[in-house]
């Protein structure tokens, strides 16, 4: 096999068919997105998974998102913090949000989940701390920013989690000027030199092209 954009994704395919299903409430949120014409930049299935999978080995019941977009990681998330659980998730933009409100609902983790409407950095201000798990996700121009809330959010041993660290291999180029490649390799830098956090990151390749995570836990 070639090492291909399109033999990436035909992979990725196959490890959801595996290991992530059929699932008709995450599939009925991403159609429901699609319908309203928000940009389908959800995170992949088996990311979503992957979501899920480290709120449950890191036994988190309180989780923050940075970026509801449709609310589709949102429905990984709640499912994954249990019915006595809570996933606070910030939009800023009110259209998103309601859309998301909608298929949380209908996925039937409504009851878990707090939307806040606003942008992340009038939002996290007013937040109580003591998240378990924090996923940012929104514009990677804030990303410092949101990696300073969540280390002030959280408290030692808190996840965090970190969408879009490889950018189709942009985080090299030192010169670029295209803000979102910026503030991703401000936000890496900070996950490197912030005795706060302790991180790696991976790159991923599939149905999202070539990207990445960084994972991080706050000391
Ligand atoms: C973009 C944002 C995302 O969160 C993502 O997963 C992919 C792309 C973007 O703004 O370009
Ligand atoms: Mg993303």
């Amino acid at each position: 096999m070639e090492s291909t954009p399109a033999a990436w994704s035909e992979a990725d395919a196959f490890l959801s068919d595996l290991l992530v299903g059929p699932d008709a409430d995450l599939e009925s949120a991403l159609s429901a997105q699609r319908e309203a014409g928000l940009p389908e930049i959800e995170v992949a299935p088996v990311a979503g998974k992957l979501l899920n999978l480290l709120v449950r080995i890191s036994g988190a019941r309180r989780v923050l998102e940075v970026g509801t977009l449709g609310g589709y990681s949102t429905i990984w998330l709640a499912r994954a913090v249990g019915p006595g659980g809570r996933v606070v998730t910030i939009e800023a933009e009110s259209d998103n949000a309601a859309v998301a409100r909608a298929s949380i609902d209908a996925a039937g983790v409504g009851d878990r989940v707090d939307i806040r409407v606003g942008r992340g950095v009038d939002v996290l201000p007013t937040l109580v701390g003591g998240f378990d798990l924090v996923f940012i996700d929104a514009d990677k121009e804030s990303n410092t920013i949101y990696l300073d809330w969540a280390a002030k959010l959280g408290h030692p041993g808190t996840v965090v989690v970190l969408d879009n660290i490889g950018r189709e291999g942009e985080i090299v180029r030192d010169d670029s000027t295209d803000p979102k490649v910026v503030g991703t390799r401000e936000g890496l830098r900070m996950l490197g030199e912030d005795p706060r956090f302790d991180a790696t990151a991976l790159q991923t390749v599939g149905v999202k092209g070539w990207d990445g995570f960084a994972i991080a836990v706050v000391v």
